[in-house]
């Protein structure tokens, strides 16, 4: 697990982990938590690939795990982990006994692309440079690239995006940077990538997996359990309005309204098709500083049950958001390594448990995608 090649102990069988966004908190947590793991020093709380349905003993193993990645920002992993130490996310301990491997793991996190400051493709070539270099100096047969950096806002028209010279969003840049490194792409964000053409293209070519869009990690999560639960009891959903509050940099990025218009697009994907009509229903996303990495979410769903009798269910949902999203980013990269060691390529809707808008997929409702993904587990195996 360590990036310290002068660890002389047997290493099991290892896999690349490179974050696009290294510096910020979900990718953090997963450093910290994967070593904290791997040491015994945490228990594996959270982690779905953990669970005896999902096959553990076949999947890339936790210890095995190396890590790099790109950033924008210059700051360090230690440090990070220490911010969020402070905020109560990460126990403090855990940053004290990583912190040499936090500091290793920095020497492979790369200076990342500001649109702008150069033309796409030479960005494509000096990330993809990058992923190459990592592989090499690791010698790990596979690297997957997780997207985990500030959200971008959408593109007024994904069809349009055919070539690099279209207005190319800093996310897709990443994307085929990892397929030209030969390496299987996740989107953790809802930044627009996986469905322009020129990025569906691209990872067909290469013959490449990948997954996303945008982790479902919490209001949104309990949503897919809950609102199958109206439709089987033939109870009518009246309006769902949902009220966002988050601190932490991802809070603040989606302070811009732009931003958070992927978003709120992202979240609102699903409802609708899992009960079968339009529900109404405003949805808030605020930016609250003095929440820190927690986020809480209220929700005031309405509907009528028998005779048309007015009802209504609210619930609030407070949580850690890193420590939310960490355990998924480490099961999405031992899935997605797994589908490409299987020879699998294109989008992976099995994989649509993990993510608020699955790409390839149109399946919302969380227990069909547990069964979905159990299923396509069980067919890796054989
Ligand atoms: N935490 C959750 O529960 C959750 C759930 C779903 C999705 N997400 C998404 O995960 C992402 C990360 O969340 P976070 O809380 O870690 O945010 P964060 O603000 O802490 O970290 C984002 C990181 O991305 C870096 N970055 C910005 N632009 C970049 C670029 N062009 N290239 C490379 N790096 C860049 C920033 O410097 C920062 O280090 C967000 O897009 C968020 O929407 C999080």
């Amino acid at each position: 697990m360590s990036n310290d090649e002068s660890d002389t102990q047997p290493r099991p069988a290892r896999t690349g982990v490179w974050f696009v966004g290294a510096h910020g908190s979900v990718a953090t947590t997963a450093v910290v938590g994967a070593l904290a793991i791997r040491h015994g020093l945490a228990p594996a709380t959270g982690l779905v690939t953990e669970l005896p349905e999902l096959d553990p003993a076949g999947l890339p193993d936790l210890a095995g795990l190396v890590f790099g990645g790109h950033d924008v920002a210059s700051s360090a992993l230690a440090k990070k982990a220490e911010a969020l130490a402070d905020g109560g996310v990460l126990p403090a301990a855990l940053v004290a006994a990583t912190r040499a491997e936090l500091e290793a793991i920095d020497t492979d996190v790369r200076p990342g692309h500001v649109p702008g400051e150069e033309s796409p493709a030479a960005a494509i070539a000096r990330l993809a440079a990058d992923v190459v270099a990592f592989r090499e100096r690791h010698a790990v047969a596979q690297v997957v690239v997780v997207d985990v950096a500030s959200t971008r806002p959408p593109v007024e028209d994904p069809d349009a995006v055919r070539t690099l010279e279209d207005d190319l969003p800093s996310a897709a840049v990443y994307a085929l940077a990892a397929f030209e490194a030969g390496a299987a792409y996740v989107a953790f964000t809802p930044s627009p990538c996986l469905r322009l053409p020129v990025v569906v293209e691209a990872a067909e070519r290469h013959g490449l997996p990948y997954a996303g869009c945008d982790g479902k990690t919490g209001e949104t999560l309990v949503k897919s359990a809950l609102a199958p639960m109206f439709a089987t009891r033939a109870l009518q959903l009246r309006s769902w309005t949902s009220v966002n509050l988050l601190g932490g940099g991802d809070g603040a990025t989606l302070a811009d309204p732009e931003a958070a218009r992927s978003k709120t697009s992202a979240k609102r994907s699903g409802l609708d098709a899992m009960v079968g009509h339009p529900v109404p229903g405003p949805m808030h996303i605020d930016h609250v500083e003095d929440l820190g990495e927690w986020k809480t979410a209220w929700d005031h769903v309405r509907f009528d049950g028998f005779l048309g009798t007015r009802m209504t269910l609210q619930f609030t949902w407070q949580g850690c958001d890193s420590a939310l999203a960490a355990p998924l980013v480490l099961d999405l990269v031992r899935l997605v390594s797994a589908a490409q060691s299987a020879g699998r390529s294109g989008p992976l809707p099995a994989l649509g448990f993990f993510f608020k808008d699955p790409v390839g997929g149109s399946e919302h409702r969380l227990a069909e995608q547990w069964r979905d993904l159990v299923a396509w587990r069980q067919g890796l195996a054989r």
